[in-house]
């Protein structure tokens, strides 16, 4: 019954079929992944040999999206700020894909880019926030995992280039507040002791600084971690809220570009759009996992351009295919 309902459906199956889709809708929804900040030099994920994932694997590590599971980073920020310099966001370029979703804007077809990346380059493009879903948040900020104070991205990013793990600034102040605080002896000092962890406070009260006595634990200051969205995570309620409450009766066209389409949730959206809603699929690898209307293989950079071409879009970008 499904089949012969789909059977009534236009068929859509050539890139002609996607630019008069293009021309014609008005409420578009793109779906992006890593594979379109590639030609930006930033590494995907799961590209045989050149993904991020398949560096790690190459690297020894067994799961390598264990690098961005919440509970390990809470047990060891260390793995995490290793690596994840690699995958720092270039905050000045863009590429033509990322133009092409800025023309869908301009021409008022873009529903909403639900993007997984994390480079936060829809900012740079202009892609307005409130077309904007960053499903796996994003670079732009970070938060202390202690105190939970934000800070602009681009604060941690020398740590991240140094490898070393951030941390909060908020938290040294109030904890060198706190040291200013005269002590409250929890006990009489042991004169005797000759332990070096004892240091004489300058109001004569003596204190230890060595959590050995078991009287102060040195309070550390809270780890820094960007406000990406780790696995264990939950994803920010604008995505379904979103989705549900805005976008699923909208939507006449969905356009999936540079992603394998493997992480839940966001894998999941074409599952939840209606039926009839066309679906145009543009990477560099089929996937088989999804059934889409039109599936165009290759660069989405050259895809994007030729579809613009075809349409009669001007595609101003410097890298953008110049069409004959
Ligand atoms: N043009 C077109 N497609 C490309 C290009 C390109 N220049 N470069 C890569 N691709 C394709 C790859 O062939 C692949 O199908 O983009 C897809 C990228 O897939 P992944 O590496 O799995 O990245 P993504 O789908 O974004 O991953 C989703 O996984 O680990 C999590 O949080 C992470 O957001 C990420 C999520």
């Amino acid at each position: 019954r499904e089949l012969a309902r789909r059977q009534k459906l236009p068929q859509y199956n050539t890139i002609d079929d996607a630019v008069s889709l293009l021309q014609s809708k008005k409420n578009i929804m793109v779906i992006t992944g890593a594979g379109i900040s590639t030609s930006l030099g930033i590494p995907d994920f799961r590209s045989k040999n050149t993904g991020f994932y398949s560096q790690l694997l190459a690297r020894g590590f067994e799961s390598p999206e264990d690098v961005f599971d919440i509970e390990n980073f809470d047990m060891d920020p260390r793995t995490f700020y290793e690596l994840a310099g690699e995958i720092l966001p270039v905050l000045d370029k863009t590429s033509p894909t990322h133009a092409f979703i800025r023309l869908l804007q301009d021409k008022g077809k873009l529903l909403t880019n639900y993007t997984q990346n994390i480079d936060n380059i829809e900012a740079a493009a202009g892609i307005d926030p409130a077309h904007l879903i960053q499903c796996h948040g994003s670079w732009a900020t970070a938060t202390c995992r202690k105190c939970k104070a934000q800070v602009p991205g681009a604060t941690i990013f020398s740590d991240v280039k140094a490898k070393r793990v951030a941390r909060c600034t908020a938290c040294v102040q109030r904890l060198s507040a706190q040291q200013q605080q005269p002590k409250k002896r929890k006990r009489a000092p042991n004169s005797n002791s000759n332990s070096s962890s004892r240091s004489r406070g300058k109001h004569g009260h003596v204190y230890s600084d060595d959590d050995s006595d078991g009287q102060y634990d040195i309070p550390e200051p809270g780890v820094m971690k960007p406000d990406i969205t780790f696995f264990g995570e939950q994803l920010p309620n604008t995505f379904f809220d979103r989705l549900t409450d805005h976008d699923r009766e909208k939507v006449d066209l969905v356009v999936i570009v540079g992603t394998s389409m493997k992480v839940a949730p966001v894998s999941e959206i074409p599952n939840f759009i209606p039926k009839d809603v066309p679906c145009v699929y543009i990477s560099r690898e089929p996937v088989e996992h999804i059934n889409f209307d039109v599936t165009l293989l290759g660069y989405c950079d050259d895809v994007v351009s030729e579809l613009c071409r075809r349409a009669g879009w001007g595609l101003d970008h410097p890298m953008a295919l110049k069409g004959k």
